[in-house]
């Protein structure tokens, strides 16, 4: 979603702004904009379209100077356009500024701005809040602290903010509610930014802003403010884990990239937890009595593959929540709370988290990115080493926090006592063998991208499977949609005949994932009931099992939704090339979503 990028140093800040808005481009947006502050005064340069173009346009444009902000907009207020897209400047002048999040209360504020002659030019709640900040600018004498913590205590809903107010030509302001926001620190120049990838371009020591926060940044230091405008004294991090370039390699798109990561991203993932990374849950697996997982989009998919597994070996239901109802939810709080996220920003898995906390829950979280807000609110992270995810549509995290999941399964079924030690151990073995499994799968690459050319031009379809195969279905199925625009349903197999049944005729597509040994028979009369309508069958499946189009290897049941996710993300990525999308862009789509 959003992205917000700010130079204040010794450099061009142009370039660095530029590419910093590169590295954020994976956050998913639609238009984007920089503000130079210099000798030529203040630029803006904004672009309904993507940051190249907005390079291309800034090679012949005048915004020369050392102060800077940039910004990548994901539009929520005021469709996408040049207009709406950011920086936004107040109607006198004095504030400019870029936004990440929502400004609940800006109708309201809106319409008491207006009566006060305060103009707008564009639909955005980001105009308000630059009018907004420049009235109580004017009302604090010029103080932009005193402005900054006068609006915080004012403004509803979440959002990051970088400011500049005309009157201080060296400064660069910043302010965090709830959306993610970093400060790096340079030699003789700072930066800011929504995530670490444009930070690392320059520096490896961050300060996370924390909620409430506001930071003023100079080119030789930052100091951070608390929202009542009291000065705080921050601890510096250095950031001491590897990172990866963001290109492509040899393959055409990162999606394509990640896919093929998988087998060293999984081994990568054992190692770490082997290693003690799952030391800190230790304390929490003893005397579980009821265990809820909350997530959004694919995590929350991942939860449901969990379910299965966890009920199966730990004799302990579980119940799986999208965290987007979950907040919302008047329900008695007990017991463990996994919240699983590969940004560790959802804003609706971050405020399910506070809400199981408050209500006295004990928190772990599944995350990606290391020091994000999930990781660092939960009572213990463990972190998947997926390493950097740059397509919109997710691969490698997906699988890696399912290993994860399955990782804690067996040791909670241990500490539970429903599986001995020699049990445990066999099922890590199979864990472990999982990377070679997954090459195997990937060497059938070319089998599945012809039979993708062949249902390219489909208008829907559907993929069915039951128990671990109804959740990869519904992965295989959002995965499809998201990247390649083709309605794309996930059913349980038995629900067929209560619902989509309906909606099959001659030539509809149903992919039916087949592992699970239990309901191999069910599946077949499922898979009847559809040809008999004549509906077209894909069929993912294992040597046993129904006859397969995509013949997987096995391991353990348990863990079949970590091989069998794989034809599915392929499918889905040869689909959309092969009807030329934009694949790791898909439209409207953010990668990291920070708003509600
Ligand atoms: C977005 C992404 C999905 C992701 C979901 C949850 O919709 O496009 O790939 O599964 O958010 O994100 P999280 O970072 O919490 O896993």
């Amino acid at each position: 979603m959003c992205g917000i990028v700010g130079y204040i140093g010794k450099g061009q800040a142009k370039p660095i702004l530029l590419q910093g808005l590169k590295h954020l481009e994976y956050r998913g947006y639609d238009s984007a904009g920089i503000a130079v502050w210099g000798k030529n005064g203040l630029q803006i340069l904004k672009t309904h379209g993507r940051v190249e173009d907005l390079s291309q346009q800034a090679s012949t444009w005048e915004g020369e100077g050392n102060l800077g902000i940039g910004h990548t907009r994901w539009a929520t207020h005021g469709k996408p356009s040049k207009k709406n897209a950011h920086p936004h400047i107040s109607a006198d002048g004095q504030v400019i500024l870029t936004h990440n999040g929502i400004l609940e209360n800006y109708l309201q504020v809106k319409q008491t701005l207006q009566l006060e002659g305060w103009s707008f030019s564009s639909d955005t709640d980001t105009e308000v809040i630059a009018n907004w900040l420049a009235k109580l600018f004017q009302l604090h004498n010029q103080d932009p602290i005193a402005t900054l913590t006068d609006f915080l205590g004012q403004a509803q809903g979440s959002f990051a903010l970088a400011i500049l107010f005309r009157n201080f030509p060296n400064r660069l302001f910043a302010l965090r509610k709830e959306s993610p926001l970093v400060v790096g620190i340079g030699e003789g120049e700072n930066f800011l930014a929504s995530d670490l990838p444009p930070l690392l371009l320059h520096t490896r020591r961050v300060y996370y802003m924390e909620n409430g926060e506001i930071a003023c940044l100079q080119a030789d230091k930052v100091a951070f403010y608390s929202d009542k405008g009291e000065l705080l004294s921050k601890k510096a991090e250095e950031i001491s884990w590897q990172t990866e370039k963001m290109d492509k390699g040899k393959y055409p798109h990162f999606m394509l990239k990640e896919i093929h990561e998988q087998p060293e991203a999984v081994a990568r993932t054992l190692r770490y937890l082997r290693e003690g990374g799952m030391d800190c849950a230790k304390h929490w697996l003893k005397n579980v009595e009821q265990l809820t997982i909350i997530g959004c989009g694919s995590s929350y998919h991942v939860g449901i593959a969990l379910q299965y597994a966890i009920e199966r070996l730990c004799q302990l239901p579980v119940r799986v929540e999208l965290a987007s109802e979950f907040r919302y939810r008047e329900i008695p709080m007990q017991g463990l709370v996994v919240a699983i996220s590969q940004s560790g920003e959802t804003a609706d898995t971050l405020a399910a988290l506070r809400k199981a906390k408050k209500g006295g829950c004990a928190t772990l979280a599944i995350v990606n990115v290391v020091g994000s807000a999930i990781a660092r609110e939960a009572d213990c992270a463990l972190y998947t080493q997926a390493g950097m995810e740059i397509a919109v549509a997710t691969t490698k995290a997906y699988l890696t926090q399912l290993i994860t999941g399955y990782y804690l399964a067996v040791q909670l079924a241990v500490e539970r006592g429903s599986i001995d030690v020699f049990q445990a151990r066999c099922l890590l073995a199979d864990l472990l063998d999982l990377p070679e499994k997954i090459k195997e799968i990937l060497r059938q690459k070319e089998a599945i991208h012809r039979l993708a050319k062949r249902w390219k031009d489909m208008q829907y379809c559907f993929f069915i499977g039951r128990g671990m195969d109804y959740a990869v279905s519904m992965e295989g199925s959002l995965k499809l949609k998201e990247i390649s625009y083709i309605p794309a349903e996930a059913y349980a197999a038995g629900e067929l005949k209560h619902g989509a049944i309906s909606l099959i005729e001659p030539g509809t597509l149903v992919c039916c994932v087949c592992t699970q040994e239990g309901v191999f028979d069910k599946m077949r009369s499922n898979m009847q009931e559809v040809q008999s309508r004549g509906g077209e069958l894909l069929t993912i499946s294992i040597p046993g099992g129904v006859a397969c189009d995509i013949c997987l290897p096995k391991t353990e049941e348990m863990f079949m939704a970590s091989l069998s996710v794989i034809p599915l993300q392929l499918f889905a990525y040869f689909v959309s090339v092969e009807r030329g999308e934009d694949v790791d862009k898909p439209l409207n789509l953010a990668k990291s979503v920070t708003v509600e």
